[in-house]
């Protein structure tokens, strides 16, 4: 068998051709929605992901008030610039890059941005009100692995979902998304302390990789027919790429994909959703200051 290979651009641009729709009625009542990211430093993979997510707010015809700082950029700076654009009404989300670097407290700088403007869904109110079912904003990568599923009518209801990884941006969010009702999957989470990894992806109906270290999952870990969704973006040398690296994902993608039902590639996998959920988080922000 072999597996059908989930075409993330493609439904991202359906998600982003659907914001873009939306931003265009929003901006007949006068409100044109705007995101500012901000980029200390210039990691080289960061730079790419804030490219990716100014092009997608060009194209969705929503404005951009992005900030660029050098890399010596102190704490205070960086908070000086968040109440600005808190106070700034022209600007309905505020998205920081991470990592910041070292000397800079991620903690403080995410309690710092107004949860109303909290697109990234970081800000603890909002992490708070998933865990409760309140509304709230979706991180972006857990939701566009949820919105994937549900564009390619993979049934989620009572299938055992797992994944790999703990982190507060992916695994812990996507584990409460695919637990919570309208989603229905029974989840497990794996991390550096699970004993016996193998014996349990193997129970996996729906199997998501974010760890961030190629080869994670090999083939002898998934069940035939099983969902796998790669969630790692790792550069790996590569001397025939212009770049000299080359993206892969966590998961051995060809051999996976021999046994697997339907698997996601890196890149145009996970990545475009990401940002496409930022597109539709920033269109509800601008969306949610009708109603002040
Ligand atoms: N770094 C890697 N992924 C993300 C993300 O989703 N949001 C932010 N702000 N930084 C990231």
């Amino acid at each position: 068998m072999s597996a059908e290979i989930i075409d993330g651009k493609a439904i991202a641009e359906q998600v982003r051709a659907d914001v873009a729709e939306k931003a265009a009625e929003l901006k007949k009542t006068g409100i044109i929605p705007c995101l500012a990211v901000i980029l200390v430093g210039e990691n080289p993979a960061s730079v790419s992901y804030v490219t990716g997510k100014q092009k997608a707010l060009a194209e969705a015809g929503m404005a951009d008030k992005s900030v660029r700082l050098p890399e010596n950029t102190t704490e205070d700076e960086l908070l000086a610039l968040i109440d600005r654009l808190n106070k700034d009404d022209t600007v309905h989300g505020i998205l920081v890059q991470l990592p910041l670097p070292k000397h800079i407290n991620e903690d403080r700088v995410i309690m710092a941005i107004d949860p109303k403007k909290d697109v990234d869904g970081f800000h603890p109110v909002n992490v708070g009100n998933l865990m409760i079912g309140r509304k709230s904003f979706l991180p972006c990568t857990p939701h566009g692995v949820v919105v994937l599923l549900k564009k390619m009518n993979i049934e989620t209801s009572g299938k055992h979902c797992v994944i790999i990884g703990r982190s507060n941006i992916v695994g812990k969010p996507l584990a409460l998304l695919m637990a919570q009702r309208e989603v229905n999957s029974t989840v497990t989470i794996c991390h550096t302390g699970t004993k016996n990894l193998a014996e349990i992806t193997k129970q996996a109906d729906i199997l998501v990789a974010a760890v961030g270290h190629p080869s994670t999952v090999t083939r002898d870990m998934v069940k035939p027919g099983a969902v796998v969704i790669d969630v790692g973006v790792n550069r790996i040398p590569d001397e025939t790429k212009k770049s000299g690296f080359r993206l892969v994902g966590d998961v051995d993608f060809d051999a996976v994909s021999e046994t697997a039902s339907y698997i996601t590639p890196v890149p145009k996998g996970v990545g475009p959703m990401t940002i496409a959920m930022l597109m539709v988080n920033t269109l509800e922000a601008a969306e949610n200051t009708l109603n002040k």
